[in-house]
């Protein structure tokens, strides 16, 4: 059995180099906020409680994280002031007061480090036996982190860059910020952490050398760019880009094409079947899941939308929480807004745009239609111009369309109103009433030819013309 896992997340730093009203680890990557990506890796491996600490915009920063995670096991603690990394994972100390096992603690601006990474630190600390495991890295210029300081090739302590004289300065091995930490020990030994050291803080890193007092300290080496922080906005794109490529090469492992992934964004948590090909500058955002052998059109917009095998989407065309059944053609140019439903076979052609509409199999509308709260059968075709008047100002009301209805191109539909299956609707028609199944609704104001009208009108217009300017009269001139 494993040891029970609990985690600590710091999320209380202001980041002034981000030169933003907003917290730092609120500034998105690919969709999430920063601290999201410690905080999954955290909940991943089973930690619970998990304990984001926060300071700087405590309540934001606390509303963000709730959102992005409504149902995960979190318990907030708040440091009130910045007075260290140890301080820090102390303020977290009463939130945990009644777990006993291994407190994982990440830093809420990192957040490249993988799964895999953190799975082999808890193996390094089982393999150790000690109190403390951590994870260290050898960046090209390591000035300003904490150098890793071992003696006979054991972990001795931490120096900060700060605090390091110029031969420990030397050293290439940096702490990378990432603990694993019996909570046996833990607190008691933050409790006993002093401040001072050169910048006067209290560092979460001299507990390592009371852990090595204890015992073995485990430790596992990490490739820098996942340990990298975010500091000000280069920083965030560089993280992005670096998770972007990451993402990517993942689902292009997975059989999926992307034709240009330096413009493909797609968000962790995206679902993407084999032979599904992904055209460039596309999005896949929020829990959107792609079947396979999908045709992604360049400059489609997909977000928490679910899209079914053989399904060709054509480039522009967005999709918000929709959902696409099989072998559907959407595009270019539609718009698949919250509540669409499409069953197998539908087409949606340009400036089509959906909402809260179920469309049923086969059914088409081809060109520039709003078709919004519509329950519209199978095999129905949706004339170019239509347009559902769902809303009278107040209310919304249902469009009901039934199986294999044809409706003519600038029909107006308003609802509440019911078309009967097989029915036919005449171009041009305003349908105020229900049609029964079967018959054909129209209604246009007769039209008129006036024959010859053109050449008197020229005539006309001829003889004034002869007649000169006219001059303003005081009835025009008014
Ligand atoms: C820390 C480590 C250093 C390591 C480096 C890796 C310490 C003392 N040093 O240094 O060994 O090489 O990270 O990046 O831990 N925070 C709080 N409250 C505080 C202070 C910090 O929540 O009072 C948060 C920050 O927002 C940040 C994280 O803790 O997310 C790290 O703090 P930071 O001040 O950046 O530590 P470093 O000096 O980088
Ligand atoms: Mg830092």
């Amino acid at each position: 059995m494993t040891a029970p896992l609990a985690a600590v997340v710091l999320c209380a730093g202001k980041g002034t180099r981000m030169k933003s009203e907003k917290a730092k680890v609120l500034h998105p990557i690919l969709g999430k906020p920063i601290c999201a990506y410690p905080l999954m890796r955290a909940l991943e491996l089973g930690s619970s409680p998990v304990v984001p600490v926060v300071g700087h915009q405590a309540e934001e920063v606390e509303r963000s994280i709730r959102a992005h995670f409504p149902t995960a096991p979190l318990r907030f603690a708040l440091q009130k002031d910045q007075r260290g990394t140890a301080d820090a994972v102390r303020s977290a100390e009463s939130a945990l007061k009644d777990f006993k096992g291994r407190v994982l603690i990440l830093y809420g601006d990192v957040p490249l480090v993988r799964r895999e990474t953190l799975e082999a630190l808890s193996a390094a600390h089982d393999k150790s036996g000690g109190v403390l495991s951590l994870v260290s890295t050898s960046p090209a210029d390591p000035t300003g982190y904490g150098r890793v300081i071992r003696e006979m090739g054991k972990v001795v302590r931490i120096v900060e860059h700060k605090d390091a004289p110029p031969e420990q300065r030397q050293v290439r091995e940096c702490n990378a910020g990432i603990y694993l930490v019996e909570s046996s020990f833990l607190w008691k030994a933050l409790a006993n952490i002093r401040s001072t050291n050169a910048q006067g803080e209290f560092y979460l890193t001299d507990l390592v050398e009371m852990a090595a007092a204890q015992g073995p300290v485990g430790s596992i080496d990490a490739e820098f760019g996942e340990t990298a922080g975010v500091n000000d906005r280069v920083e965030l794109a560089a993280r992005a880009k670096e998770l972007q490529a990451r993402i990517n090469t993942w689902h292009m492992r997975n059989g999926v094409t992307l034709t240009d992934p330096s413009t493909t964004y797609i968000e962790e948590g995206v679902a993407i079947g084999s032979d599904t090909e992904i055209a460039p500058m596309v999005t896949l955002s929020g829990a959107t899941v792609v079947g396979r052998n999908v045709t992604v059109g360049q400059g489609s917009v997909l977000h928490a939308s679910s899209v079914a095998d053989g399904t060709t989407i054509k480039p522009y065309t967005v999709l918000e929480e929709a959902r696409v059944g099989e072998r559907c053609i959407l595009g270019p140019f539609s718009r698949l807004r919250p509540g669409t439903d499409l069953a197998e076979e539908v087409h949606l052609g340009n400036f089509v745009e959906t909402k809260k509409a179920r469309l049923g199999r086969g059914s088409k509308a081809n060109h520039l239609a709003y078709l919004g709260d519509a329950k519209i059968g199978s095999g129905v075709n949706v004339g170019a111009g239509t347009i559902t008047c769902n809303y009278d100002g107040v209310n919304k009301h249902l469009t009901e369309l039934g199986d294999g209805v044809f409706i003519g191109s600038d029909t107006q539909l308003v609802a509440p109103v019911k078309v009967g299956d097989g029915a036919y609707v005449g171009a041009g028609t305003t349908v105020t009433k229900d049609v029964p199944p079967g018959s054909l609704a129209v209604s246009r104001t007769p039209q008129v030819n006036m024959e010859g009208w053109v050449e008197r009108k020229k005539a006309r217009m001829a003889k004034s013309a002869e007649a000169g300017p006219s001059k303003p009269d005081k009835a025009s001139a008014g």
